[in-house]
């Protein structure tokens, strides 16, 4: 182990945060001290991909500050939010082990104040809640138009993790890059003095992209589900080989799963990475797909460049 991160295990071991004035006071009492904040926004159940926005945060700031915090607010009433998996204990291990400074986990309550309810609720179950940030024109795209309602909850939630974190830079996955692309508007039109920074998909060796959903799969769903990295690849190649009409492309990519009845796609397409708008040209667009397999919802992407 380099010395520089033993000494810091020593002397600072990982703190458990629940309150939203403890959280901000060790975030200023690092600030204070002239030391950068990195914030990784989880709802828990860490996999590899999280581990990697946690080591680029480690990578550029002095104090890392992960939090845990599974969002009533974007989940859709018939989705999956009482079953989301919840793994604090070995979410903990795990950023123990990577050297993580702050972690806030804060319940239901800490942060939608007014609602009564358990974290059994949803976002129909939030009514005393009021204010809601809306990033117009991008929260009704990809995954936004077939889950209404969950950009809005994703984008109230990290705003209001923005205020109470105070991160310099904050972490996000490019896995989910209509998410991605919602915080970077919403940072640059609120005058959030934040830096986002995007990270790359990380996959499991045969190339699906790891998610904390792939633990509801069985070991029958495990293999279908690779279909969704397949569909990209081969409008990947396809692209590669000089097919660059838009319609064509996505004709490929859903085809694929005509073939298997057993995942049903629930949308494949092609559009411009900085507006999610369809693209004039192939070149630069972004290919998005999702799809239920069984009753899981998986997404995936790629970015098709010249
Ligand atoms: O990507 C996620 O896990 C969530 O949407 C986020 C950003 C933590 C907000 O709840």
């Amino acid at each position: 182990m380099e010395a520089g991160r033993f000494v810091r295990l020593i002397l600072t071991p990982m703190r458990v945060l629940e309150k939203i004035g403890e959280m901000r006071e060790a975030s200023r009492a690092c600030r204070r001290n002239g030391g950068r904040v990195g914030l990784v926004p989880t709802m828990g159940a860490l996999h590899e991909g999280h581990l990697s926005l946690v080591r680029a945060a480690r990578a550029k700031c002095d104090t890392v500050a992960v939090s845990i915090f599974v969002n009533p607010t974007q989940f859709g009433p018939r989705e999956d939010f009482s079953q989301y998996p919840r793994t604090f204990d070995r979410d903990c291990e795990l950023l123990r082990g990577e050297n993580v400074d702050l972690v806030f986990a804060p319940a239901v309550q800490e942060i939608y104040p007014a609602q009564p309810g358990s974290a059994g609720q949803q976002r129909a179950a939030v009514p005393a809640y009021s204010t809601w940030i809306e990033v117009a024109a991008l929260t009704d795209r990809l995954d936004g138009k077939s889950r209404p309602g969950h950009f809005r909850g994703v984008a109230t939630v990290v705003a209001k993790l923005f205020h109470i974190v105070e991160p310099d830079v904050a972490f996000f996955g490019q896995k989910d890059a209509a998410q991605l692309l919602i915080i970077r508007r919403m940072v640059r039109d609120l005058n959030f003095p934040i830096e986002v920074v995007g990270c790359p998909i990380v996959r499991e060796p045969d190339g699906l992209a790891m998610s904390s959903r792939n633990a509801y799969l069985s070991s029958e769903e495990r293999k279908l589900a690779l279909l969704l990295n397949r569909s990209l690849r081969e409008v990947e190649q396809a692209f590669r080989a000089g097919e660059h009409r838009i319609d064509a492309l996505i004709r490929i990519g859903s085809d694929a799963f005509s073939l298997q009845p057993a995942v049903r796609l629930d949308y494949f397409e092609i559009v411009n990475p900085e507006t999610l708008e369809p693209p004039a040209q192939a070149e630069r667009s972004l290919v998005a797909v999702a799809a239920y397999v069984g009753t899981t919802r998986l997404i995936d992407n790629l970015l098709l460049e010249k």
